[in-house]
């Protein structure tokens, strides 16, 4: 199992070292357009191999792409991150001619991968590469809902007074301050509604938490967050990899699921080998139809702005 992550900066680097963590891949190849920047992480990263226990190989390039030929499975991270008080609209204009370039250098080298876009705005980064590449849609994943989902369960633990393990919960819907959806109603701790515990108004608290989840720690930390996209990414890349059929909201491409078109966005989708091997259609009630459709309109918008 072979992975390549573009873009060697903190969600990139933290996407390779949890992979690592995890060993279940061969090798992990880093690629950086900053001069011996990748090659730099790569190494300390391999120095820590031996505290870490992981024999994942990560080997680090300078944008040469011949290194990544052959892969399985490859991450977009590259583009400008969000700085305190952007949305990540924002960022299309730089973004989307870097996202466009990648992806076809990557496919050049290996044309059977699966790809898992992280670079924002995300579902129109996805929606691009979904319109700019051949590639079939069940092998073009945008990364999101995995985050967003862990920042729900955060913030629902956290209201709960309950540990993070006994909370479940996903959020649905665009990448974005607000397009996204947490699905409060369907939210559980240990199997019993999380409305039983705590009130609306305390779970609304949670919904608006959630949603401003990454804005909040771009705000802290002066640029956009890294450990836990890092985290979210390697989990998709594991179910992939190791073929676990594992269900995660991530940015897929639908034609008229959701009563939605001709745009990419969050939904939950069983991941293994085949990448989205199903997208899975909840019941959803009159709110969150119409949260979804508002947050659709707000994707398509934007991927309005895209020159294809
Ligand atoms: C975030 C970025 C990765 O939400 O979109 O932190």
């Amino acid at each position: 199992m072979k992975v390549t992550v573009v873009g060697a900066g903190a969600v990139g680097a933290s996407c390779a070292e949890y992979i690592a963590i995890k060993n279940f891949a061969s090798e992990v190849v880093l690629l950086d357009i900053k001069e011996g920047y990748a090659e730099g992480k790569a190494m300390d990263l391999m120095q820590t191999a031996s505290l870490n226990g992981f024999d994942t190989k990560i080997t680090g390039s300078t944008n040469d792409y011949t290194k990544t030929a052959g892969s399985d499975i490859c991450v977009i991270t590259s583009g400008i991150p969000r700085k305190p008080g952007m949305t990540r609209e924002e960022l299309i204009g730089i973004n989307a001619g870097i996202v466009k370039s990648v992806s076809a250098s990557l496919i050049e080298h290996s044309p059977n991968t699966i790809m898992i876009v992280v670079s924002n705005p995300m579902d129109t980064m996805t929606y691009l590469v979904h319109k700019t590449t051949n590639l079939p849609k069940n092998r073009i994943i945008g990364m999101g809902g995995a985050l967003d989902s862990a920042r729900f369960k955060y913030r629902l633990a956290e209201a709960l007074g309950a540990p993070i393990s006994d909370v479940d919960g996903m959020v649905i819907g665009g990448h974005s301050d607000k397009g996204m959806v947490p699905l409060t109603r369907l939210a559980t701790r240990n199997s019993v509604p999380v409305t039983a515990f705590i009130s609306d108004e305390r779970l609304n608290q949670v919904k608006e938490d959630t949603k401003v989840g990454g804005a909040t720690l771009t705000k802290l930390l002066g640029t956009s967050a890294w450990y836990a996209p890092g985290a979210a990414v390697s989990g998709l890349v594991q179910a992939i990899a190791c073929d676990q059929k594992k269900v995660f909201p991530c940015s897929t491409y639908l034609d008229g699921q959701y009563g939605l078109n001709d745009l990419c966005i969050g939904v939950p989708v069983v991941l293994g080998r085949n990448g989205i091997e199903k997208i899975i259609e909840l019941e959803l009630n009159d709110a969150e139809q119409q949260h979804m459709e508002e947050s659709a309109e707000g994707v398509t918008k934007t991927n309005g702005l895209l020159e294809l």
